[in-house]
């Protein structure tokens, strides 16, 4: 039975590791193609390598999800291996493997606020602002 992303190609932002390489991994064995766009560049190349063992299809690119460049480039990647894009799991966070200090929200340093509004909200919109073009193409 073909899976039901057959000819589909998917973005996971932070895909390198834990709940977004389960993303990954399960949309790869749905029939998706995978790109990994990942801050840990080791780390998307692993899982790529993975799911490319596996028999599937992905592309390890390394993106910061907080540079405006860096995500042209991840749209731009995704474009040139599979030819579309039909799905971007806006993953990437200031979280665990980059870690949050979790301190009372009165004890939050004004620079580490910055920086996860400029990951986890900035560069939702940021990625999702650079595959638009091609989605609103298909
Ligand atoms: N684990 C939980 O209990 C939990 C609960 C609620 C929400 N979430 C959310 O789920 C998502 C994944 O969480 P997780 O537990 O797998 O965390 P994680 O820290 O293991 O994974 C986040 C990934 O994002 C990558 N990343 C960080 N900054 C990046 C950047 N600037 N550009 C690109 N990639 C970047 C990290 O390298 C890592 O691979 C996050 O958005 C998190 O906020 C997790």
């Amino acid at each position: 039975m073909k899976g039901r992303l057959e000819g589909r190609v998917a973005i996971v932002t932070g895909g390198g590791h834990g709940i977004g390489k389960a993303y990954a991994t399960r949309l790869a064995s749905e029939g998706a193609k995978i790109v990994i766009a990942e801050l840990d560049e080791k780390a998307a190349h692993a899982v790529a390598q993975e799911l490319n063992a596996a028999g599937y299809e992905a592309l390890a690119v390394r993106t910061d999800v907080s540079d405006p460049a860096s995500v042209e480039k991840m749209a731009a990647a995704a474009i040139e291996r599979f030819g579309r894009i039909d799905v971007l799991v806006n993953n990437a966070a200031i979280f665990a493997t980059v870690p949050m200090s979790r301190s009372p929200f009165d004890q939050i340093t004004i620079n580490e606020w910055d920086q996860m509004m400029n990951v986890n909200v900035k560069g939702t919109w940021l990625a999702s602002r650079a595959v638009i073009p091609q989605m609103r193409k298909q």
